[in-house]
C-alpha cells in the first residue's frame, strides 16, 4: 500500500481477541519479542482495558491499560504493526484510551517508553515525575 494511503482501519475493545495475531505485533518489537501465546492469552485476562485496531480481520495496532478505574491507569504495549505506522494509528490509540469513558475519572496516566516524542505530541510529559522500572529478567542476567 503506498504510505500516503490511509487504511479502513477501525478500532474495537474485544479482550477476546486472538492471542496469536497479537503476538505478530509483538514480535515486530524489541522489547516483545520473546513474548509466547500462553503468557499473552493470560495477560489479556487479567488486562482492564484494550484498544485494538483493524484492517479488516487484520490486527494492525493495540494498546492496553491497567487500573483502579479512579487514581492511576497505566499504558502498557502500545505498538502498530511496522506496515501501517506514520498513519496516526498509534496517536488514535492513544488518544481512545485516554477518552475511555470506563477511564474518565482517572486522575493520572503512566507509562514508561522509549519514544518519548511520540507521547509529549499527546500531551505526556516526564517533568516532575520519574519512573524507575525492576526488571526480573535483567536481574536474572546479572545474579
Ligand atoms: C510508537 C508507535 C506505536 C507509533 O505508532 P504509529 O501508528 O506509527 O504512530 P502515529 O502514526 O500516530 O505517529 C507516528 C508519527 O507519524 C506522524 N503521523 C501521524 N499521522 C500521520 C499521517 N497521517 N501521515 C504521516 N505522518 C503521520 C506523527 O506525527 C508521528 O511523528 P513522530 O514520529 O515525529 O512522533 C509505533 O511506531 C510502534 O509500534 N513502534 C514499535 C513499538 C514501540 O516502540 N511502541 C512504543 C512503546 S512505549
Amino acid at each position: 500500500m503506498p504510505p500516503t494511503l490511509k487504511p479502513a482501519v477501525t478500532f474495537s475493545e474485544e479482550k477476546d481477541l486472538e492471542a496469536s495475531q497479537l503476538l505478530g505485533l509483538f514480535h515486530q518489537a524489541p522489547w516483545s519479542k520473546d513474548r509466547n501465546l500462553a503468557d499473552a492469552k493470560n495477560m489479556l485476562r487479567h488486562t482492564d482495558v484494550v484498544l485494538c485496531a483493524w484492517d479488516g480481520d487484520h490486527l494492525v495496532g493495540f494498546g492496553r491499560v491497567l487500573t483502579d478505574f479512579v487514581y492511576r491507569a497505566t499504558i502498557w504495549d502500545v505498538i502498530v504493526d511496522k506496515a501501517y505506522q506514520n498513519r496516526g494509528i498509534g496517536t488514535d490509540i492513544v488518544r481512545r484510551i485516554l477518552n475511555h469513558p470506563r477511564l474518565k475519572q482517572v486522575e493520572l496516566f503512566w507509562l514508561c517508553t522509549r519514544r518519548p516524542g511520540f507521547y509529549e505530541k499527546l500531551g505526556f510529559s516526564s517533568k516532575d515525575q520519574t519512573g524507575m522500572v525492576w526488571s526480573r529478567s535483567n536481574r536474572a542476567r546479572t545474579e
